[in-house]
């Protein structure tokens, strides 16, 4: 039930249909305190069309008001406050989501068409960086919450695993590697070996040239060169798979770079046929100067192909395969301009769909108020900071609750669900600090103060054998003590909502840990378990508030324990 909406309604009907329900709704303001009502309505857009001062137009429309759900309705200046009728609208809301259970909050703006989500695509024989942490957080989340409007989504990770640098890795394997070290720790063995050859070339330009040429035979498809890529591609993606497992993220493609290989003479081809492609310094380009961009670079001088040519192969194979109404790429900031030259690309080529694309950006992980960079020995494994978090997240569990069962399993979800709510939390765009101690800790925004919240609620369900079923009854002489987390529990399909039409998970962070704050209060303000003519509906507040904090979990990727 959606109460801005249903109030928009009645000030429709009230006036004569002069402004649309859609711009009502948007008039319609929450006071910041509930002293003034749960909702307001300014009468200045409607001063405008009357041509009429506000202050009279507030009086004349508050006396029109009639409906149950509204109490009572109070003019202040231009302001009339509406006040809602506590007790129908909780015991609405409550039984909406006895109801509905996982299913509150879910819309269907989609009909089950495809949204492709492109995210995490870490580069292979390279550490697993914290822009590719963050492109997997968010993007899973983005997958969630697609789903939960009624989407279905595609989480493609584009692997990068084709490029310029395998020849240079496959020559500095051969040069200086050892099979045993790259098995024992392929990402950093090989790490190493790419940093050595980028040294040793400085004094040595033959080493670039033999680099080179191992690139074209593993593009002609030399047998050595295949084997040895696709040795590091197995290794890379078995240290990722780790990484996935922890975070509990799926996929439902891998198809990487090098799965264009054989799509792009296509794309080459379709760009002559429309002749946007022009030579410049020896290179193949598409011009891009009415949309005021750099030019896209789609070969080089020595036939190679390049990142942008590969994206664009992979943008028509993903339209001809998942006809997708959407496609998203959750990918750094930094790249911008890059998707702005891809979408670009594929406009000039006739390409309807492109504007359906959107470059999802995201800020930076800052450690001490510094970039945190994978390079020059600066690397920061993330495979071992999310175990790191598990062992501070057992420590906890250790000292406060060491009698729980599966404490492995809850420290897993604990320890990771801190790292992915950090993350989300804040608004994509910005960049944010790393710190474990403030992603762990029990108190304030984080992912295990909503996860403990959760929990309370379930401890409170066992204690009193609660079990839902149509014919509870929920009635309760008052609802004043439930009110704030009443209302904020009707604004859990809005969240959902607004996360999705922005791209932007943290809408729904910031929701759960609202709602996980009033409930807290409430919990130390009222005796739930007290029995009472309200216990019934008091638990049944109890039961709407665990089976959305879980939800807003799920939608954010993060597993919600019941004890911990
Ligand atoms: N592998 C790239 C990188 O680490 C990200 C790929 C993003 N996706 C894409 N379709 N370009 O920078």
């Amino acid at each position: 039930m959606n109460y801005k909406q249903e109030l928009a309604e009645i000030l429709f009907e009230v006036l004569g249909h002069e402004l649309n329900v859609k711009e009502l709704e948007m008039l319609i303001e929450k006071p910041k305190s509930q002293v003034h009502g749960d909702l307001a309505f300014p009468c200045f857009t409607l001063a405008k069309v009357k041509r009429k001062s506000p202050t009279v137009i507030a009086q004349e429309v508050s006396e029109k008001i009639e409906s149950p759900t509204i109490e009572k309705v109070e003019v202040v200046g231009a302001y009339i406050n509406f006040f809602l009728n506590k007790r129908l609208v909780s015991e609405a809301i409550i039984a909406e989501i006895m109801e509905q259970k996982e299913q509150y909050g879910a819309h269907n703006l989609g009909d089950n068409r495809n949204v492709t989500i492109d995210l995490s695509s870490p580069n292979i024989a390279k550490p697993f960086s914290m822009g590719h942490l963050r492109s997997t957080v968010i993007g899973n989340a983005l997958a969630f919450i697609v789903e939960k409007c009624g989407y279905k989504p595609v989480r493609i990770n584009h692997i990068g695993d084709w490029g310029t640098q395998f020849g240079k890795l496959i020559t500095a394997y051969k040069l200086w590697g050892d099979v045993e070290k790259v098995k024992q720790n392929p990402i950093k063995e090989l790490l190493t070996l790419y940093v050595k050859f980028h040294e040793e070339a400085e004094s040595d330009p033959a080493l670039v040239e033999q680099g080179r040429s191992w690139f074209k035979s593993l593009e002609d498809g030399n047998e050595e060169a295949l084997a040895l890529w696709q040795w590091f591609r197995d290794e890379s993606l078995q240290e990722f798979s780790r990484i996935y497992e922890l975070m509990n993220v799926q996929f439902d493609s891998f198809a990487g770079e090098a799965f264009y290989n054989d799509k792009m003479d296509r794309v080459v081809e379709l760009l002559e046929d429309k002749q946007l492609l022009v030579e410049s310094d020896q290179a193949q380009v598409v011009e891009l100067l009415e949309e005021e961009l750099p030019p896209c670079l789609i070969k080089k001088s020595d036939g190679a192909t390049l990142y942008a040519t590969r994206d664009l192969a992979a943008a028509l194979y993903r339209k001809e395969n998942y006809d997708f109404d959407l496609s998203l790429y959750v990918v750094g900031n930094e790249q911008s301009l890059h998707f702005k030259q891809l979408i670009a690309v594929l406009e000039k080529m006739g390409c309807q769909w492109a504007k359906n694309m959107v470059h999802i950006p995201f800020g930076m992980m800052l450690k001490d108020g510094k970039k945190m960079s994978t390079r020059k020995g600066k690397v920061v494994l993330l495979e071992e900071v999310l175990n790191e978090s598990i062992e501070m997240a057992k420590n906890n569990i250790e000292e406060k609750n060491p009698n729980l069962i599966n404490k492995d399993a809850v420290a897993k979800q604990v320890g990771v669900g801190a790292v992915m709510f950090h993350d989300l939390k804040n608004f994509r765009m910005n960049d944010i600090e790393f710190s474990l101690e403030e992603m762990l800790r029990f108190e304030g925004e984080t992912g295990p103060y909503v996860q403990y919240t959760y929990a309370r609620g379930c401890s409170i369900l066992r204690k009193a054998t609660w079990q839902t079923g149509s014919d509870l009854k929920i009635s309760s002489p008052s609802w004043e003590k439930e009110w704030k987390v009443v209302i904020l529990l009707s604004e859990f399909p809005n969240a959902v909502k607004r996360s999705f039409e922005q791209f932007d998970p943290s809408q729904i962070a910031k929701y759960i840990v609202d709602l996980a704050q009033a409930f807290n209060k409430y919990y130390a303000e009222v005796k739930i378990l007290e029995e009472n003519a309200e216990q019934q509906a008091r638990l049944a507040l109890v039961y709407s508030v665990t089976v959305v904090l879980k939800e807003g979990l799920r939608l954010l990727g993060i597993e919600a324990p019941e004890e911990m």
